[in-house]
């Protein structure tokens, strides 16, 4: 396959998607650009990128309800091609991938891409350490890498329908009913502003990281801010968001899954 640039497009909210992204760039030894949608200063529709003949996109997103995530929609949705090859990812958490990663493809190919392979791995389940916490670990980074180097060394022709898995029409989204599972902070708060800078809704002040700057509902349990805090601050403590963790580490924690790649 031919091209120039390696362009990584990414949402990470725990650095799952942003990690495989990152090992597939370095894999190719060509220039890389990045562009990380994840804070809400950079996802801004209007300011999404359109890409040439001479780019390779590689987007890589986290699964959310086995479907794309709905903060990611609009700013995926504004990504133009040029009959650039473009390699779809998506990151799950050892529950399932279900339909995202022919959803992704499907918006890609919709949008001037040429959808030319995909891939859904493995990573920490935003809710708990205890599913698949370890990974993506180096042998995960080494597949991505290897993974990739097969997928240039091929022609770049379009995969063919019903080589990456998942169904059509996809999956209902689950009713989006307001988010009342929310993280706290304790007193070994030191104020970094570390988890207000990087939270993907923009719901933690920047004034005062304790406390929500909007309506604390659009939190979507994302986990970055407890998996970014530097003193083990955040956390959530609610019975009800420990319940739900525990019934995940039950129903999906063991064996870890293997990831999957179409080409
Ligand atoms: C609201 C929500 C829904 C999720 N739904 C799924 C799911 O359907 N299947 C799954 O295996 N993991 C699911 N996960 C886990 C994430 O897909 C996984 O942790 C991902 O690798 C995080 O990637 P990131 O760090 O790049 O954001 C969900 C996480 C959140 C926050
Ligand atoms: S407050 Fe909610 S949305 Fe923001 S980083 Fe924490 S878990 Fe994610
Ligand atoms: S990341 Fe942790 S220490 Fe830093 S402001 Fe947030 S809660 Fe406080």
């Amino acid at each position: 396959m031919e091209f120039k640039k390696v362009n990584l497009v990414y949402f990470s909210a725990t650095d799952v998607s942003k990690k495989y992204a990152q090992a597939m760039g370095k894999a190719l030894e060509k220039e890389v650009v990045e562009f990380d949608f994840t804070v809400p200063e950079n996802r801004d529709p209007a300011k999404a990128p359109a890409f040439g003949k001479d780019d390779l996109v590689i987007l890589a997103l986290p699964i959310y309800g086995g479907r794309i995530p709905n903060i990611c929609l609009e700013y995926v949705g504004a990504l133009k091609g040029d009959e650039t090859p473009c390699v779809v990812i998506g990151t799950y958490g050892n529950r399932h991938y279900d339909d995202a990663v022919v959803e992704m493809e499907d918006m890609m190919n919709a949008q001037g891409f040429v959808v030319v392979a995909g891939g859904a791995v493995v990573g920490r389940h935003s809710f708990s350490d205890n599913i698949a916490g370890h990974r993506p670990d180096a042998a995960d980074l080494e597949g991505a890498a290897e993974f990739i180097k097969l997928v240039v060394a091929k022609e770049g022709k379009k995969l063919p329908d019903g080589t990456i898995l998942g169904n059509r029409p996809y999956k209902e989204k689950a009713a989006g009913a307001p988010n009342v599972l929310l993280p706290s902070t304790s007193d070994a708060c030191i104020d970094c502003m570390l988890c207000a800078n990087t939270c993907p809704t923009g719901v933690i002040s920047k004034e005062n990281p304790r406390e929500f700057a909007k309506d604390a509902s659009f939190c979507l349990r994302c986990n970055s801010c407890y998996v970014k805090c530097p003193v083990g601050a955040k956390a959530f403590t609610q019975e009800a968001f420990k319940k739900t963790q525990e019934f995940c580490e039950n129903a999906f924690g063991k064996p870890d899954k293997e990831n999957l790649y179409w080409l």
